[in-house]
């Protein structure tokens, strides 16, 4: 026997793991070693992160990592790209910048993680973590009582309104497409051994300054066919949620409405100027100086927030403020929920 581990406990987590899925919301330096033009892994990014450039797309936190605190872990959750064996069993961040729903999404700009190989690694990483925990019953029953987030979407809209919206799909076939495509993604994560999972609906992407500057508002303040688009997807996916907690046993889904966020007047007074200076691509421009205050402006580049609006997305998705925030629960109630109802353990 090995009794060598001291473990610090800094404070109990309210869930013993938490795994995150999705794009550059949600990165934490999966695409730095990867032949990609999607990455984030230079200054100023991270400017205001304890560790500074990680890869990260904003100054400091992504809503992720704000959510992760605000359910007490003590420490960031890895990248997959570098995660260790001693880490993985708190969880996994296998987020990809560029990354969409679709499995070609991304592609155009070099190599990219999308939803489905992210959620492969998560399977391989499951066989990791079953051999360290050496009992294939524990592992199972452990994995049911983590949070899932998984936010993906906005790249396949923004590869969507890249090629003109065009007669191959009307923005409400595409919203069925990419639906009919999550659901199997969101089915394969609950097969898996997922069942607290917190999927993110897709924000006001039309309003974000890159946007604006490459399609036009036609004098209105952000991209209405980009919003409308996405609106079309949220209202579908809203319902699918209810659909997979109704037909997965014991499954425990939930939807947060990004959306609904933009207005509250916290973050909806900040400055739309975006903070750094931007490439044609609409990141920041390498070592360029951002704006000095992060905290007064809502966007750090030209598509992500900064840490500021982060930490307030992910507190309203953690606590409620209205019954359109989350539905059927916020992100405190899915950790207390007690997932082992309905099953007769043989111990
Ligand atoms: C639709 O977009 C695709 C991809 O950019 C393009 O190849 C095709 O010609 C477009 N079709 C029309 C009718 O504009
Ligand atoms: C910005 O907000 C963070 C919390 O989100 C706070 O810790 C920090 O002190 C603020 N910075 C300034 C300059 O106000
Ligand atoms: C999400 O928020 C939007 C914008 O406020 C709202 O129109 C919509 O009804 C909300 N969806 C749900 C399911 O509450």
């Amino acid at each position: 026997m090995h009794f060598g581990t001291v473990i610090v406990v800094v404070g109990e987590p309210q869930v013993p793991c938490i795994f995150m899925f999705g794009d550059s919301f949600v990165d934490a330096g999966n695409n730095n070693e990867l032949l990609t033009l999607a990455k984030a892994n230079y200054p100023p990014y991270g400017i205001d992160f304890p560790q500074g450039v990680t890869g990260r797309a904003t100054n400091g936190l992504t809503i992720v990592d704000a959510i992760a605190q605000l359910l007490g872990f003590p420490n960031f959750i890895p990248p997959y790209a570098t995660a260790t064996s001693a880490q993985i069993a708190s969880g996994v961040n296998y987020g990809s910048a560029g990354s969409g729903i679709q499995d070609q999404t991304g592609s155009n700009q070099g190599m990219v993680i999308s939803l489905r190989n992210q959620i492969l690694r998560h399977a391989e990483i499951l066989v990791r973590l079953a051999l360290l925990k050496r009992n294939i019953r524990f592992t199972k029953q452990y994995i049911k009582k983590c949070i899932y987030v998984v936010d993906s979407g906005t790249n396949d809209y923004f590869a969507y309104f890249r090629n003109g919206v065009n007669s191959t799909y009307t923005p409400d076939q595409y919203a069925a497409y990419l639906i009919k495509q999550y659901s199997d993604r969101l089915k394969f994560l609950y097969q898996l051994g997922a069942r607290k999972i917190a999927v993110f609906g897709l924000g006001l992407i039309g309003c974000s300054p890159a946007e604006i500057t490459l399609l036009g508002t036609n004098g209105a303040p952000c991209v209405e066919p980009l919003n409308n688009a996405v609106k079309l997807f949220n209202e579908r996916l809203e319902p699918l949620i209810d659909t997979l907690n109704n037909e997965l046993y014991n499954a425990r889904f939930t939807f947060i409405n990004i959306s609904n966020f933009y207005a509250a007047p916290d973050v909806s007074g900040l400055s739309k100027v975006p903070c750094c200076p931007l490439s044609p691509k609409g990141l920041c421009v390498p070592y360029s100086t951002p704006c000095p205050d992060r905290n007064l402006t809502f966007y750090y580049d030209g598509f992500h927030p900064t840490e500021f609006v982060n930490r307030f997305h992910a507190s309203r998705s953690y606590n409620a403020a209205s019954p359109m925030d989350a539905s059927p629960y916020d992100i405190s109630h899915l950790a207390q929920l007690n997932q082992d109802v309905g099953y007769h353990i043989v111990l």
